[in-house]
């Protein structure tokens, strides 16, 4: 097993909160009943493997940058601030509008933060938490004063509908954050990151880059579509997610009884709950809506958060923890004070 880094906010600068948060998600719903008329599967497998009942769906004429705008709108009026007041935009997607320019300059065309330096950082289902700690590096160091951070996906996009074994599992969405220093609070108390790059092929997009250059062989193979060894990443999800959400504990200095909520990347409910139990904590702490949006790679995190906000569960001074997994393999884990 690969280390995992560990990265001590406390000792390397200025306290980062969280000022802001948005989420969006396309307003066309597809059911696992809709799928069962698209291929060999039902609602009775989807559920009882995955945990998911409905995802969302973005139009034919939204691609990731519209749902990520969209987001960081409402992270910004969330935040109060506005869009020229941010100086720096990062990115996390697996399915960016093009090959360039990134996804985040298109964000900044659409929502006016001309003062932004912007770029796409790409990790997978872990990219939302990758952003969220270069992030908070740029403000911590005291470079950058307001950090846009996004996770948008239409991963719908990249889904072979006649792949039964990945497209009943995921759906579109975006959520953002606004970071600032607070000074007094805690904010971003502890991050993890690691990768495995030897498990690449266990989950990948292998056509469209310069591996595999876009042909009309590439097409014929369906390379431009997800491929998953479910089973395998099943095991290692668990295994990282859980040991990373261990360290970022232990580097925080706390204990799963001080955490109030454990949101995980929401990809299976099974994955979800083993997490949950390796922990030694209670269902009623780990955030689960998987049932609703299904996998939307990078931004479940930022969208769930968002959720519980908009429902007045979160309290000033509660701890949250949260853990992702991806193809590369990527992992992460923050333990975040809220702060709002
Ligand atoms: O977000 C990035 C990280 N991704 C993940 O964490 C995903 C991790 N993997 C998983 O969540 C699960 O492995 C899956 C949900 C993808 C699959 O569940 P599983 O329990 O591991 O099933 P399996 O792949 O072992 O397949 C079991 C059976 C197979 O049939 P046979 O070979 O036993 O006859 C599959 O062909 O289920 C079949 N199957 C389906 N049946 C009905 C696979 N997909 C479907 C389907 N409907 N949609």
């Amino acid at each position: 097993m690969k280390d995992t880094k560990r990265i001590h906010p406390a000792v390397v600068g200025r306290t980062v909160s969280i000022v802001g948060i948005g989420s969006y998600v396309p307003d066309r719903i597809l059911t696992n009943a809709d799928l069962e008329k698209m291929v060999d599967t039902t609602d009775e497998w989807i559920t009882t493997r995955t945990g998911i009942k409905e995802r969302h769906i973005a139009a034919p004429d939204q691609a990731s940058s519209d749902l990520g705008a969209e987001a960081a709108r409402r992270a910004l009026a969330d935040a109060g601030i506005s869009p020229e007041d941010v100086d720096m935009i990062v990115l996390g997607t697996i399915t960016p509008d093009m090959g360039f320019p990134n996804t985040a300059c298109f964000v900044q065309a659409k929502i006016g933060a001309r003062n932004a330096f912007c770029f796409d950082i790409e990790a997978a289902c872990s990219g939302f938490l990758y952003a969220l700690e270069i992030g908070r590096q740029f403000v911590s160091t005291g470079t950058m004063e307001t950090v846009l951070v996004i996770a948008a996906e239409k991963i719908t996009s990249i889904l072979d509908w006649k792949d039964r074994n990945t497209c009943v599992l995921f759906g579109d969405a975006a959520g953002a954050v606004v970071l600032r220093a607070r000074g007094a609070a805690h904010g971003v108390m502890s991050s993890v990151l690691g990768s495995d790059g030897t498990l690449a092929e266990l989950l990948m997009l292998p056509g469209g880059g310069s591996r595999y250059p876009a042909t009309e062989e590439t097409v014929r193979q369906r390379l431009h579509y997800m491929k998953m060894a479910g089973r395998e990443v099943f095991k290692h999800a668990v295994t990282n997610m859980s040991r990373a959400a261990t360290d970022a504990l232990r580097s925080s200095g706390l204990g799963t009884d001080d955490i109030r909520w454990i949101i995980p990347h929401q990809a299976n409910l099974r994955i979800i709950e083993a997490i949950g139990e390796r922990l030694g904590v209670g269902k009623d702490k780990v955030v689960v809506n998987l049932d609703r949006y299904g996998n939307s790679s990078a931004a479940t995190i930022p969208l769930a958060l968002d959720e519980l906000y908009r429902q007045g569960k979160l309290q000033k001074h509660d701890k949250i923890l949260m853990v992702a997994f991806g193809g590369g393999f990527t992992w992460g884990a923050s333990v975040v004070e809220w702060d709002k």
